[in-house]
């Protein structure tokens, strides 16, 4: 761009991030890393592979490792740009884990008792239930305003740790004012909303014990086909979005998402056929659609040494950034600085 151009308003920043434990599904290809690829356009995007938060429970090394690798890889093949966004692993970036201590000291015992993911999840660990899964809310607030992010795309099940996370840094700045951007949520244009194959009233899962609930963003197409042609419906046998039809109206959206039509085009296109017909179809649609995301990850995951260096220099862009913010803290807070 020339210098007589007018400075362009700053573009507003999103932070986000994902866990590397376990398979990336369908749903979250769907749901979320569609959108994080389309952001990328018109936000200035930072992607985080959040290995800290991974711990809150138990992993097993080996795994875990492999996991990390594979998030990597995944967003990538997804389509995220190292020249457009900022690609960055978490424990690499050690701003995060000291911000998230400042802000463990200024959130209060009772608001992290009512977080419902901690309640889900000590349920669910009943032998495990650690500081860090109560105090996860905190480490991912530090996440978010390092970066003074302006918005941040969550789900509904992360819609409550925005919300703590901007009562964090409201109080805070009432406190030593300037501190943080207060975050808002970013709702997507189009997000779907992915349920599961075999129990459509709940959200497609990778924690589901029926391997066929759910479709793994790096399953074999001959899987992939086997879960949709399986794939929980109703006996009304129309194509069509309606009540009680919770398997088919997810076979829609999925379609739709994956093929840009409207429910309206699909319900068109399968007029007077039946359910063996849409589910076949949707499977090859869906086969399609993660074909080249699934060919690039297979590249991609051979060349470890380019995946590092990617995550290398986004982390190192991203630790410039959360420096200023962890710094301001510091010094606000009345923090003695070695340097002078
Ligand atoms: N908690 C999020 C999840 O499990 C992942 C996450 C960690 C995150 N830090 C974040 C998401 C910051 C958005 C912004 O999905």
């Amino acid at each position: 761009m020339s210098e007589q151009t007018p400075a362009p308003q700053r573009k507003k920043r999103i932070y986000s991030g994902i866990q590397p434990s376990g398979m990336l599904t369908l749903g979250n290809y769907l749901g979320a890393l569609k959108n994080w690829k389309n952001m990328q356009e018109e936000y200035d995007c930072i992607y985080g592979v959040m290995d800290l938060h991974a711990i809150t429970v138990r992993q097993e090394p080996a795994k875990f490792r492999q996991q990390i690798y594979t998030t990597c890889a995944l967003l990538l093949a997804v389509g995220l740009d190292p020249q457009k966004s900022v690609l960055m692993v978490q424990s690499w970036v050690p701003a995060h884990a000291e911000l998230a201590w400042i802000l463990d000291c200024y959130t209060q015992f009772g608001e992290l008792s009512r977080m419902t993911q901690f309640k889900d999840k000590s349920q669910k660990h009943p032998e495990n239930i650690n500081a860090g899964l109560f105090t996860y809310p905190a480490l991912m607030a530090a996440d978010i305003l390092l970066y003074q992010a302006d918005l941040v795309p969550v789900g509904a099940d992360q819609k409550q740790h925005l919300e703590i996370t901007r009562d964090i840094a409201l109080r805070m700045n009432n406190l030593y004012s300037g501190l943080f951007t207060l975050p808002e949520p970013y709702i997507p244009p189009a997000g779907a909303r992915v349920m599961s194959l075999q129990d459509p009233t709940r959200k497609m899962s990778k924690s589901d014990e029926n391997p066929n609930a759910w479709v793994a963003l790096l399953d074999k197409p001959e899987d992939i086909m086997r879960k949709f042609k399986r794939a929980v419906t109703d006996s009304e046998a129309k194509v069509c979005v309606g009540e009680g039809k919770e398997g088919i109206n997810n076979l829609i959206g999925i379609y739709g998402a994956v093929t840009g039509k409207t429910a309206g085009q699909v319900e068109a296109e399968f007029e007077g056929k039946g359910y063996g017909d849409f589910k076949t179809a949707v499977g090859e649609a869906v086969v399609e659609a993660l074909r080249p995301i699934r060919e690039e990850y297979d590249r991609l995951i051979n060349d470890k040494g380019y995946l590092l260096s990617v995550y290398r220099e986004g982390s190192e862009r991203a630790a410039r950034l959360a420096a200023r913010t962890l710094s301001k803290v510091q010094r606000k807070l009345g923090f003695v600085s070695p340097e002078k």
